[in-house]
């Protein structure tokens, strides 16, 4: 009799252990990328990448049960949303700028074009509570509403040994993010591995001028044993300036599936609301050197995260690589590293050709993983 007994008591004291602890999930980073940064207090476990991953996708985390994370930040176009410039929320409410990609979001030091928030815990609260976004009136509505719904049962309490909270919905969400990294991209195996014909000539062309003639690697950092391409740092390019301020702007509208409409903002004027104002960095820091500053983006899998730039503005990387060319848009605080470029046609489409060999080898697996919860539950 005492053998049942005694393996029940290891039973139970296992059980015990996997609610303690939860499944430690290694995190190993791709080619090309340093190891995936996670804080101490929320070590990655398979319990919480599930929950985090259930609540990304659940459009009851909105009042109306139309807006999750996912909603925006869509899988199938780069975990952003490849149809609009700027975000729309819920019921058809206006975002001023544009949904950020979520591959590798797990590595920016600062979150957000402007930089506001640090940790991808606390971020989850920013959409969650704005009016123009999730629309949640509150953390605590938000809370009620999970402890609400029989599917949520014992998830939280599995992955944290407590229920929902502002603190464990964060932590989930952000451990599920943190499984969004990609990397070993062609341009990897080429820098990084010495796989020389990984790179056709032309890219390999691109990434010459990427680095010298065209300046880019000035503030998308190219390192010696990784590359995130970003700076962490915020640049004035004149992007922010010229929808601030570059009068009568042109507006590309789309009208059906591949139908677009150009349109003048003066056209629309008297029914259309005044595009919102945005000066970048300098909201957060109030520091007149960082009007419209925003933060340099990380170009990972930027093939498929157009449109580009904080607002969306730009729909090609024909037309960034343009806009570059140029020397940005003038105004009084223009980064000094923006400069006219003088690239040929041909150097134009190697550095395009360059930057679209970024795309990370895990694209088809995340899209796959993603869409293993079921929508809305
Ligand atoms: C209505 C569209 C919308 C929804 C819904 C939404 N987001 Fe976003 N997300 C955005 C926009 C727009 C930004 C950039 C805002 C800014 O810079 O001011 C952003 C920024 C982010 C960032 C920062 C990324 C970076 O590189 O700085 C993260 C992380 C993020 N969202 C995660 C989430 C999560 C998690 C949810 C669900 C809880 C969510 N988002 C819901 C539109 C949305
Ligand atoms: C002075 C620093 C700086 C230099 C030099 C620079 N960039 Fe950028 N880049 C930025 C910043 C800052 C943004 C974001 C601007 C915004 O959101 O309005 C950006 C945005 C982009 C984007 C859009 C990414 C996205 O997800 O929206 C691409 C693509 C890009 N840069 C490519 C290049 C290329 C190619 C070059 C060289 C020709 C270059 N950059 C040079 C700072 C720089």
């Amino acid at each position: 009799m005492t053998r049942p007994r005694r393996l029940f008591a290891i039973a139970l004291w296992l059980a015990g252990q996997t609610a303690l602890a939860g499944t430690p999930v290694p995190v190993k980073a791709p080619l090309g990328l340093p190891p995936v940064p996670v804080p101490q207090d929320n070590p990655l476990t398979r319990e919480k990448i599930d929950l985090g991953r259930k609540l990304f996708f659940d459009r009851r985390l909105s009042p109306n049960n139309t807006m999750s994370c996912a909603m925006c930040h869509v899988p199938e176009q780069g975990f952003t949303s490849n149809e609009l410039g700027t975000a729309i929320g819920i019921e058809g409410q206006t975002v001023r700028r544009s949904a950020p990609t979520l591959y590798n979001a797990a590595y920016m030091l600062r979150l957000f074009h402007d930089g506001r928030e640090f940790s991808l815990e606390n971020q989850v609260w920013g959409p969650l509570l704005a009016g123009n976004e999730m629309g949640n009136p509150a953390v605590g509505y938000v809370i009620e509403r999970i402890r609400g719904l029989d599917d949520y049962r014992g998830l939280f309490e599995r992955a944290f040994e407590q229920g929902p909270s502002m603190g464990t919905i964060g932590m989930a969400l952000a451990s599920y993010e943190r499984t969004l990294v990609s990397g070993n991209s062609r341009f990897d195996r080429w820098y990084f591995a010495k796989d020389r014909d990984a790179l056709s000539a032309e890219e390999r062309e691109g990434f010459r001028l990427f680095s010298g003639k065209a300046g880019c690697r000035a503030c998308h950092t190219v390192g010696a044993r990784n590359a995130l391409f970003t700076d962490h740092g915020f640049h004035n390019t004149g992007v922010g300036y010229a929808r601030g301020m570059g009068g009568d702007r042109g507006y590309r509208v789309q009208l059906a599936p591949g139908k677009h409409a150009e349109v003048r903002e003066s056209e629309t004027a008297s029914y259309s609301e005044p595009p919102p104002n945005d000066v970048g960095r300098f909201e957060i820091t109030l520091d007149p050197a960082d009007r419209w500053a925003y933060r340099t983006p990380a170009l990972r899998n930027v093939a498929l995260t157009a449109p580009y730039m904080h607002d969306g503005s730009i729909p090609t990387l024909e037309e960034v690589v343009e806009f570059y060319d140029k020397g940005g848009v003038a105004n009084d605080a223009l980064d000094p590293r923006m400069k006219p470029l003088g690239l040929t046609d041909e150097q134009k489409r190697a550095l395009v050709a360059f930057l679209k060999a970024l795309t990370g080898d895990n694209v088809e697996a995340l899209i796959r993983d993603a869409r293993r919860a079921a929508p809305g539950s």
